[in-house]
This record gives structure tokens, C-alpha cells and sequence, in this order.
């Protein structure tokens, strides 16, 4: 079984959309096994966006992920990967379609409500840099 790490962004916190979300990879079938409502330290939010360093929109982008708390969450289910991509949509929200997460609840690239990882290696690495093997659910 696959597992993927998942982040509602400060934006969709603030507007109280953490329920929304959440509830549609609930009623897609797909488990939560861990859960953490924290603010990201500037030190964890390079790490976890090493990749972006020296783009454009790094530093706002760095800014706006430590500007209030995220829903931190590892889920589990069969193709999750792909799967919770798709269901985000496109990281720039207009390309994204309605239905999709990013289509429903958001308008700006720079403030596209969740995160979710990219591949099988980035979901293991981005897993391992927010939680413990401990705080991950197994029954
Ligand atoms: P994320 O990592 O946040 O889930 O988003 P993503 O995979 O769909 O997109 P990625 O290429 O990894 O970009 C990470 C975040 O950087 C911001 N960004 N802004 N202004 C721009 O052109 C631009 N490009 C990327 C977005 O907030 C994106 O979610
Ligand atoms: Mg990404």
C-alpha cells in the first residue's frame, strides 16, 4: 500500500478549509495515518522545497509556508501518489480544472492550498522529514 505526504498550506487554513479537503480523500477511500497542525520553521520549509532554491518565487514562496500553521498528514491507499495529484490538479489553479482541489478552492499559483508529493521518492523522503516512523499509524 502506498503512502503520500499531503500539507493544507497556511491559506487554506486560514480560510477554514482543512474540513473541505480533508473530506474529499476520506470519501475518495484513502486513510490518514498521521496528523500534525504546526507552524513549519524557515530551516524545515527549505528543506522540504530544497529543489525550488534560486527560482523566482522561492523566497515568497519560503515566507508564505512559515506565515501561519499547516495540516501536516501522511495518507495511505492503493496508487495514492498519482491519485492525490490528480486530485489537487494543477499546480497553477487556473489550468486547473473544477472538480479538482486547486479548481475548486483557489485562483493564485503562489497560493494553491496543498501540497501533495510528486513521486514515490519525494512522498518517502518529504514523510521521513515531517514525521517519526512512531507517529504513523499501522492499525
Ligand atoms: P507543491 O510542491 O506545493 O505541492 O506544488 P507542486 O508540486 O504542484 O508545484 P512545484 O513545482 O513543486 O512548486 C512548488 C510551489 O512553488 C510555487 N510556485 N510558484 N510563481 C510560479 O511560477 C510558481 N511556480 C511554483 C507554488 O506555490 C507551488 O505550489
Ligand atoms: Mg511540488
Amino acid at each position: 500500500m502506498q503512502q503520500t505526504f499531503l500539507m493544507i498550506k497556511p491559506d487554506a487554513v486560514r480560510r477554514g478549509l482543512i474540513g473541505q479537503i480533508l473530506s474529499r480523500f476520506e470519501s475518495k477511500g484513502f486513510r490518514m495515518v498521521a496528523g500534525k497542525f504546526m507552524v513549519i520553521s524557515e530551516e524545515l520549509a527549505k528543506k522540504h522545497y530544497h529543489e525550488h532554491e534560486g527560482m523566482p518565487y522561492y523566497h515568497d514562496l519560503i515566507t508564505f509556508m512559515t506565515s501561519g500553521p499547516v495540516f501536516a498528514m501522511v495518507w495511505e491507499g492503493e496508487n495514492i501518489v498519482n491519485l492525490a495529484r490528480l486530485m489537487m490538479g494543477p499546480t497553477d489553479p487556473e489550468r486547473a480544472t473544477p472538480g479538482t482541489i486547486r479548481g475548486d478552492f483557489a485562483t493564485l499559483v503562489n497560493r494553491n492550498v496543498i501540497h501533495g508529493s510528486d513521486s514515490i521518492e519525494n512522498a518517502e523522503r518529504e514523510i521521513h522529514l515531517f514525521f517519526s516512523d512512531s507517529e504513523r499509524i499501522n492499525k
